[in-house]
Parts: C-alpha cells; structure tokens; sequence
C-alpha cells in the first residue's frame, strides 16, 4: 500500500517552515471540524486506530486539554505525560522518553518544553509525528494556527489587515509563530512594548515598531496583547507591574479613542490588571474565548493532515473517517 500524501510533512514544528498556501490548508481544514465540538456527541472515527502521546514538561492548562480534547474527539487513543511523576524526574533524557514510548508502537508526540529547539530535536530522532506544543521562547505554532482562525473568522482576507503584537515579546514563542503567520498571510504586523521586552532587531522582521501602546492601537486592527512572563524575567525588564500597566496596558479608555472597533486577542494565562483590563477581557471587542473554542478545531487539523489526511476529504473523513 503507498504512503498517505503528507500535505505539512512529517511534523509540525513552526510556522517559519510552512509555505502560506499550507497554512491555509490547516486554516481551511479546521472549518469543518469546528462543527464536531457542538454536537451533542462530539466523536468522529478519523484517527481511530492511532495512538498519541502527549509529553508536556511545562505546565499548560489551554493547549494541552484542547489537543487532548481534539484528539478524543477524533477517536484517537491518548497518553499523557508530564515531567511530575515520569522518570524524567529521575534523569531520563527527551530521546530515552521518546524512544521507550516508541518501542510501545505509538504514532505521533504531543511535546511541549522549556528548551528553545526541543520539538525539532526530537523529531529529527524518532518517527512518529511530532507536533510542537511550544518549545521555550521559539515557537508555538497551533497558538498562531488558531490565533490566525479568529482574526480569519473576525476580519475575513487578512491581507493587508493590521494586528499589532503587545508585551512580552522577547520571551514569547506565541508572538514569533504569530509574526511568522501573519506575515505570509499578508497581514501587516506591529509589536508594541517597553525595548526591554522586544528582541534586539526585531524590525527585521518586517514589522512596524510602537513604543507607544497609543499609537498601536491608533494603527491596528487587532491587539494581540501577551502575558508578561514573570517565571522567564530574572528582573529588570520592566519598573513595576504597576508602572507597566500604567505606560501599556490595554485599558478600555484607551480603546475609546481608536477610530475603529480593535479585535482583542490574547492567548491566556491572562494576567488582569498588568497587559490587560478586565472589563477589555470580558468586553465586546474581545474574542479571547473564541480562539479558546477555535483551538481543538485547529489540532484536530492538524492531527488529521499529520496523520496522512487530505485536506478536501476533511468534510467527507469526519462523518465517515480517514477512508472519506
Ligand atoms: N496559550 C497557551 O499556550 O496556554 P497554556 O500555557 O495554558 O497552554
């Protein structure tokens, strides 16, 4: 029997390595399976028969119960496992992890990590497929997958829409694979905070640069506005929380005086009162709960086309499974 067509290849590892046309292949192919999650039984035969592991050596509470939930709900059988309570507490190395879990005939690996390049390392090692669930500060690619769905269902073409990226820009994985996304979808992308927590060169990029939270919202479609990740600052960065909230937090006043309706975006952990206000989270301009519900559309995408699915068969495989 030949090989299923691979429409991503192997793994998913970033959006730096996708093409645009196959970034709107997983953004069109989570479209029909969006409308899994609202039915009453919420299980479809398309991964049946495969099985997952989900490897997960930080904490996360949005990713890794959307990919388990997407992948229950595409009938796959999953495993999961975090660094509490696995030998990894006891020394055992990401490849000895993967490769005993290899050696018990899996299919694919869910990784999150606190090492930049950990996803990639890992699937250069083993053969099933590896999905990046976001590896340190580089990349966390079905975060902008589904970030980009939101802003798609919200905003229609993004070509030559404009989404400004807010905050932490430095430590976050969420904002490369956004910039990454956005850029190849055509969008026009700004980053907004202190220059403490932008890289250094980032207008190489090919964004626009804001220092002024003003300005960026003057400017923008869409905020995306990341959490300030206080467990990767060893201080420094900025005064005070307070004072941060003070010079960019996203504030409904500030809101006010935009000559547009700015879509609010933000991947969550939130953290209220510092990059955020609450009544902006909760406001009508917010559709942070949207990407909530957009991501388990997104993973099963993903899995599906990892898993050798084509992506116009995805209508025809959910009713009636991989064979279409
Ligand atoms: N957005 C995100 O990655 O959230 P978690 O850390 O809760 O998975």
């Amino acid at each position: 029997m030949s090989e299923p067509a691979r429409p991503l290849g192997k793994d998913l590892i970033g959006l730096e390595d996708l093409s645009a046309d196959q970034i709107r292949t997983i953004l069109d192919t989570a479209e029909p399976f969006k409308e899994i999650s609202e039915r009453r039984i919420k299980k479809v035969p398309v991964l049946r028969g495969q099985t997952i592991v989900n490897l997960f050596m930080e904490p996360s509470t949005r990713t890794r119960i959307s990919f388990e939930f997407a992948e229950k709900r595409l009938s796959a059988d999953t495993v999961n496992i975090s660094s509490t309570g696995s030998s990894v507490q006891k020394g055992e190395t990401l490849v000895d992890t993967a490769r005993n879990l290899e050696a018990m005939k899996i299919d694919m690996v869910v990784i999150r990590h606190w090492a930049s390049g950990a996803a990639r390392f890992l699937a250069e090692r083993i053969p099933s497929n590896v999905v990046n669930a976001g590896d340190g500060s580089h990349e966390h690619p079905t975060q902008a997958l589904l970030d980009l769905l939101t802003l798609r269902d919200h905003l229609g073409d993004l070509t030559g829409r404009r989404v400004c990226v807010v905050g932490d820009i430095l430590h976050s994985r969420v904002a490369r694979s956004n910039i990454w996304g956005l850029l190849k979808l055509g969008a026009e992308v700004g980053v907004c905070g202190p220059r403490t927590l932008l890289p250094r060169g980032i207008e190489s990029f090919g964004v626009e640069v804001f220092s002024r939270i003003e300005d960026a919202i003057e400017w923008a479609d869409a905020l995306n506005i990341l959490r300030l990740q206080l467990e990767r600052m060893q201080g420094g960065f900025v005064p005070s929380l307070r004072e941060y909230n003070r010079v960019y937090g996203v504030s409904t006043a500030r809101l006010e005086k935009a000559p547009r309706d700015v879509l609010i975006l933000h991947p969550g952990p939130m953290n209220r009162g510092v990059e955020i206000d609450s009544d902006v989270a909760d406001g009508p301009q917010s559709v942070i709960l949207k990407q909530v519900t957009n991501g388990v559309a997104v993973r099963m995408a993903v899995l599906y086309l990892l898993a050798g699915g084509a992506p116009e068969r995805a209508e025809a495989a959910k009713r009636r499974g991989m064979g279409g």
